[in-house]
Order: C-alpha cells, then sequence, then structure tokens
C-alpha cells in the first residue's frame, strides 16, 4: 500500500512538471554526447595524431604541468578567447615564445606549417573542463 501511494505521488510529480523536465533531460543527454563523443571527434583525432608525432609530449601532458602547462590548463585558461587564438597559439607554437605561463621557454617549430599547428590547437582546446 506504501508503495502504491509513493508511486502515485510519483507519478503526479511527473505530469505536473513534464514539460520542462522533458527538456531539462534532453540537454543534459546532448552534453553527455559531446563528452563521450570527444575521440570521435575529427579535429580531436587529427590533433592528437600530430602531437604524437611531435616533441610536445616531452614537455606537455594532457592534465599535468611539466616544462609546459597541462593542455587542460592552456584549454581552460581559453576556453572563453575568440576565434583568433587558434591562429595565435598555432603561431607561438612555430615561433616558440615565454611569459605567458612562466619565464620557462617553448622551444619554436619553425619546420612546421601553421595548417597543422592550428590542427594541435584545436586538440588542445577541446580538452577544456565542461
Ligand atoms: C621544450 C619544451 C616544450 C615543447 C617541446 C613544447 N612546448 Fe608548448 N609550451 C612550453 C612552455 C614552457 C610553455 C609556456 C610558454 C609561456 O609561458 O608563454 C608552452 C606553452 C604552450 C601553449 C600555450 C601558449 C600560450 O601562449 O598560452 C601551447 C598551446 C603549446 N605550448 C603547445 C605545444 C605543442 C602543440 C607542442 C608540440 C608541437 C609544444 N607545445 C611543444 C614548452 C614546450
Amino acid at each position: 500500500m506504501k508503495n502504491l501511494i509513493i508511486s502515485f505521488a510519483v507519478t503526479a510529480l511527473l505530469i505536473s512538471c513534464g514539460g520542462s523536465d522533458d527538456k531539462k533531460a534532453e540537454t543534459a543527454e546532448k552534453t553527455e554526447t559531446v563528452v563521450e563523443d570527444l575521440s570521435k571527434n575529427p579535429d580531436y583525432q587529427k590533433g592528437l595524431e600530430l602531437i604524437g608525432g611531435s616533441d610536445c609530449l616531452t614537455c606537455h601532458k594532457v592534465d599535468e604541468t611539466l616544462t609546459g602547462p597541462s593542455y587542460r590548463d592552456v584549454a581552460n585558461k581559453y576556453a572563453s578567447a575568440g576565434d583568433t587564438i587558434v591562429a595565435h597559439l598555432a603561431g607561438k607554437i612555430i615561433n616558440g615564445g615565454k611569459g605567458v605561463w612562466g619565464e620557462v621557454y617553448m622551444t619554436p617549430h619553425a619546420g612546421m606549417s601553421q595548417e597543422d599547428a592550428e590542427s594541435m590547437v584545436k586538440y588542445i582546446l577541446l580538452l577544456k573542463n565542461k
């Protein structure tokens, strides 16, 4: 009998605020899909592959500060930066530099194309915390 009352109450609750709850559930589902599908994102795959083939990982890790900042920190720092940030950071990878995260210098990657560097940046920026 107790169970019956509870299930009545739950049903009534669901009916009374069904509309807005549906929308909330939908949004939550969408966010989850984005997180799950990150590894299927072509920008993610391409950037990761290029980074794996270069020397980046000797100084950077996704979640740990090494010689350079963690990629997650970089992504969070620029999460709300505009579109030009991709080209800017790509230029920094190619030309090297210091002063944003500390006094340690990032070595230049002079032979790298702007396009490849931008692919790497796109991957890095995808790592931001939600
Ligand atoms: C010799 C070590 C080293 C290597 C190799 C290296 N980095 Fe860095 N990276 C750094 C340091 C140190 C910084 C912080 C520079 C600063 O404070 O301005 C940095 C910063 C960055 C930033 C943020 C720049 C900013 O202005 O906020 C990005 C993006 C980046 N690195 C990507 C890469 C990629 C991609 C590669 C591989 C192609 C790479 N790094 C290779 C040391 C390195």
